[in-house]
């Protein structure tokens, strides 16, 4: 049986990771400037989180959500202590498209109404309600086009006053910093006034979290640079560190009702073990500082090259922009230096994307790699 064929693959078969770095079967090591986007934050097959999930699956692996879990009460405690969000209650899936979907389901649900606003160049996945919302209609099927939903321009105050005073909108979906569009970030003042007219008009702010969240820019999620508090606040990527596992944090003045949401595989006994020594190794590695520490220095280092007329997103979430295409480059990075880095919609823009344990010698390689292309 042939493979449904829907990615553009590079001609890379990795085996094997540790840390930073991916192995292919030949034993050649590339260092993941990617993180398998964005996914890896701890490091691949960190020691305590195979030693947490291997040691769980010797316990129990599964069983469905009609019997107690311990594990997910342990990690709704320790998320509400590293992400420092309190009042909020956990629901947990298996992908950043479900978290989405879910988060605009209960939107729904707790309003009672269906429209939907959301930001040009956003992404929030492939499910129905989130494709929809998503501001690519390639990947919009015409089943997924029937939800109501508007797109408007990023940092548009004005349009989003008049969508929002219409008082018909359930949720305002968004990106505070956009990922695969092209690391564009909201500004404090939009984002205050954004969580001001959800206030005033019913409408639940559900934050996409999916790619900025776990501590990737720096801080645990990252509206909270903009000290807003969004109703709901969806997760994915750097959550299990590669083992599927998506979530939501809602705030406690949404009512769960028995039946609203479910899942068979979401928040089993693996996932949640993958989850919790993710949350772990970011306390003990005090991994939020260390990306500060390490993105100032990455910066630093960025400035000096002409070539580069902007240096986008924050933390370990970073967009290098050119004035020309860098699809080249990007694969020169990997042919000749092997170093994985990520794309973006806009095509000037390499996306920066490392496991949150990378160290300066490894910024360094990346830079010496940068400059010989260059
Ligand atoms: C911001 C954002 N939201 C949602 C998603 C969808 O996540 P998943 O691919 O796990 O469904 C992505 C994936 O890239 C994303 O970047």
């Amino acid at each position: 049986m042939k493979l449904f064929d829907v990615y553009k693959t590079f001609d890379i078969t990795p085996v094997k990771a540790n840390g930073v770095f991916v192995y292919d079967e030949s034993g050649r090591e590339y260092l993941d400037f990617y993180g398998g986007h964005a996914v890896i934050s701890i490091g691949h097959s960190h020691p305590v989180y195979v030693n947490s999930i291997t040691e769980q699956l010797k316990r129990i692996g599964f069983y469905s959500n009609a019997v107690i879990n311990p594990l997910q009460s342990e990690l709704a405690i320790e998320l509400a202590k590293v992400s420092d969000c309190i009042n909020y209650e956990l629901f947990l899936c298996n992908s950043g498209a479900e978290a989405n979907e879910n988060a605009l389901k209960l939107a729904s649900f707790h309003t009672n109404r269906k429209k939907i606003i959301a930001f040009k160049n956003g992404f929030h996945g492939r499910t129905s309600a989130a494709v929809a919302a998503t501001d690519n209609p390639k990947i919009i099927a015409p089943l997924n086009d029937q939800h109501a939903v508007e797109h408007l321009d990023f940092g548009d105050i004005d349009k989003l006053r008049t969508a929002l005073n219409k008082g018909d909108c359930c949720a305002v979906i968004i990106e505070c910093i956009q990922g695969i569009g092209g690391l564009n970030e909201a500004d404090t003042n939009f984002l205050s006034e954004l969580e001001n007219l959800c206030r005033k008009n019913g409408t639940v702010l559900i934050a996409d979290e999916v790619q900025s969240g776990y501590g990737r820019t720096g801080q645990f999620f990252s509206f909270q640079k903009h000290g807003i508090k969004p109703d709901i606040i969806t997760m994915a990527k750097g959550m299990g560190n590669g083992f599927p596992i998506g979530g939501l944090l809602i705030h406690n003045s949404i009512e769960a009702k028995m039946g609203m949401l479910g899942t068979t595989f979401g928040g089993n006994h693996l996932a949640c073990a993958a989850a919790i020594a993710v949350l772990k190794v970011m306390e003990q590695e005090q991994l939020m500082s260390h990306v500060q520490e390490l993105s100032d220095y990455f910066r630093e280092q960025l400035i000096r090259f002409d070539g580069i007329k902007a240096i986008k997103g924050r933390g370990l979430m970073l967009g290098l922009a050119f004035d020309h295409p860098i699809e080249s480059l990007r694969k020169q990075l990997l042919d000749k230096h092997f170093i994985f880095t990520g794309n973006a919609k806009d095509p000037h823009v390499l996306r920066i994307l490392p496991p949150l344990t990378i160290k300066k010698e490894h910024i360094d390689r990346f830079i010496h790699a940068l400059a010989q292309e260059l």
